[in-house]
């Protein structure tokens, strides 16, 4: 599959099966993240988690939940199932919002591969405040000191078949 085909085919997934991605397929996964573009190449600001112990991944979603109904009254599961979860965190940028758009581009360098080698994706934002919110589970984590996650991606193999969607954004040129 070529990278137009996988870009083309990504679509999130949100019920997985319990099946592990390969440690090849997770080694080619973090090997698109490290090759993402940085501004002023500051790669020591960024810094990736893999999350694959079925407690953690367990915690970060009920704390997620218990964040987000604190925070709008809302209870909504954002656990669905897959078994590699991927938090990109980032220290302070040179210029504000810089980071949001490292970890946007660092991302979805890996939903790209990972769509290219047959796995399903879903990024997530959803959990991100809980981690964020909660100092002890950002260092068991192993998230550095002065690190804030930014966003995170839920890798496996859909236990239904979700079509892809077409979307538009709208574009003017000039
Ligand atoms: C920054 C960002 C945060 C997202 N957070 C979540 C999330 O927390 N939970 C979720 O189910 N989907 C999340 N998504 C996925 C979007 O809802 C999804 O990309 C959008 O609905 C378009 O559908 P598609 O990905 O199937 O094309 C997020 C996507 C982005 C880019």
């Amino acid at each position: 599959m070529n990278a137009l085909e996988a870009i083309l085919k990504r679509k999130s997934t949100r019920a997985y099966k319990p099946e592990q991605i390969s440690e090849d397929a997770l080694e080619k996964i973090l090997k698109a993240a490290c090759a993402s573009p940085v501004g002023m190449a500051r790669y020591d600001t960024l810094h990736i988690t893999v999350v694959q112990n079925e407690d953690m991944l367990v915690r970060i979603f009920d704390e997620a939940e218990e964040d987000l109904f604190k925070a709008i009254g809302i209870r909504k599961n954002m656990n669905f199932g897959a078994k590699t979860v991927i938090i990109v965190s980032s220290a302070p940028a040179y210029r504000e919002g810089v980071e949001y758009a490292h970890a946007g581009i660092i991302i979805e360098n890996m939903v790209i591969a990972a769509t290219s080698m047959g796995i399903d994706s879903v990024i997530l934002g959803g959990p991100i405040a809980a981690i964020s919110h909660n100092e002890a589970l950002k260092s068991e984590l192993g998230i550095p000191a002065g690190f804030e996650p930014l966003l995170a991606v839920a890798l496996g193999y859909g236990s239904d078949e979700t079509p892809v969607k077409e979307h538009t954004i709208s574009i003017n040129r000039v």
